[in-house]
């Protein structure tokens, strides 16, 4: 296979101190909802920018991009096979990482990875007991599946019926948000956040809070948030090697070589990420059709990265 005709990098540049990039999923994206994507992107990176901390300014982008109801995470998450919305999201910052799993009550499931992140010292919480901690502590409650994902739920069932509900589904991903942050202090931090792939089977969870796999920060190398299909991006242990790669390559090689090798491993349309070096250099990489993306820091933007390389920038 000649994994370079699957694989796309962009190479944004540098960002400076403080800086941020986000994106709202590797997938097939049509043509008519780029510009929403890539206006909510925008909007994500400006509240990102008025934060102090990389912790906060992932969570606020995250937050922004899951109340957006457009994007596959928060209100905009797809449903499992019998119709229920279950989330995963998860965040790193100064060494340390916290996600949450197969949750359904919180609007906003990254912000419950934070309260886990400076309440506990666990790493992952999960299913019933992670949704009784959200409504203990008053978070917003999600308002349940939105009508147009109820009605794509319906289509997508129907023509899933006669098939199991795994491999084959696999194809029907969407588009998990996430951003990494470089702070004034020279902190970084990663997030990612998803309502997993549509017509998953009730508690399956993926990639997104799994540090090393969906996100990964490290403190003076960088930071790596991923999307795409959960179960390849976990096996492929994704951004924790694409950090780890940063001690001793570009953050454009590094990049490059993780997505060479993943796609060789797991075929087309399996991932995409954000990459952000301890210096403020951003890069994207994908080996889907799109990702739509948003930066900023001493020069902010938009983009739509399309697999033949081509970038479109509004
Ligand atoms: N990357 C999101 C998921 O597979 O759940």
């Amino acid at each position: 296979m000649n994994v370079e005709k699957y694989v796309a990098v962009v190479d944004i540049g540098r960002l400076g101190k403080p800086a941020i990039v986000a994106h709202g999923g590797a997938g097939g994206w049509q043509v008519e909802r780029v510009g929403e994507a890539l206006q909510v992107l925008k909007k994500a990176v400006e509240v990102g920018l008025k934060q102090k901390t990389a912790l906060d300014m992932v969570v606020e982008a995250i937050a922004v991009l899951e109340d957006s109801g457009i994007l596959n995470a928060g209100i905009g998450s797809v449903l499992t096979f019998d119709g229920r919305v279950q989330m995963d999201a998860g965040l790193m910052y100064r060494g340390w990482a916290a996600g949450v799993g197969a949750v359904s009550y919180p609007r906003n499931p990254i912000r419950l990875a934070k309260e886990v992140y400076t309440r506990t010292r666990h790493v992952l919480l999960v299913g019933a007991d992670a949704d009784m901690l959200a409504a203990k502590l008053g978070l917003p409650k999600h308002p349940g599946p939105s009508a147009s994902n109820f009605e794509k739920w319906v289509k997508s069932r129907m023509n899933a019926k006669k098939l199991k509900w795994a491999a084959p589904l696999l194809q029907l991903y969407g588009d998990t948000v996430g951003a990494v942050a470089l702070d004034q202090e020279g902190h970084l931090a990663a997030g990612a956040s998803t309502g997993g792939i549509s017509l998953k089977h009730p508690g399956r969870v993926g990639d997104s809070p799994i540090p090393g796999a969906g996100y990964y920060a490290e403190d003076g190398l960088g930071a790596c948030s991923a999307t795409g299909i959960g179960e390849t991006i976990l096996l492929g242990m994704v951004c924790r090697k694409i950090v780890e790669l940063l001690s001793k390559k570009s953050p454009v090689e590094a990049v490059k070589h993780v997505l060479y090798e993943h796609t060789s491993r797991f075929g087309a349309d399996t991932v995409g990420v954000i990459v952000l070096s301890a210096e403020g250099e951003a890069v994207a990489g994908i080996n889907t059709r799109a990702m739509p993306i948003g930066y900023g820091g001493m020069r902010s933007g938009v983009m739509l990265l399309e697999r033949n390389g081509k970038v479109l920038e509004p």
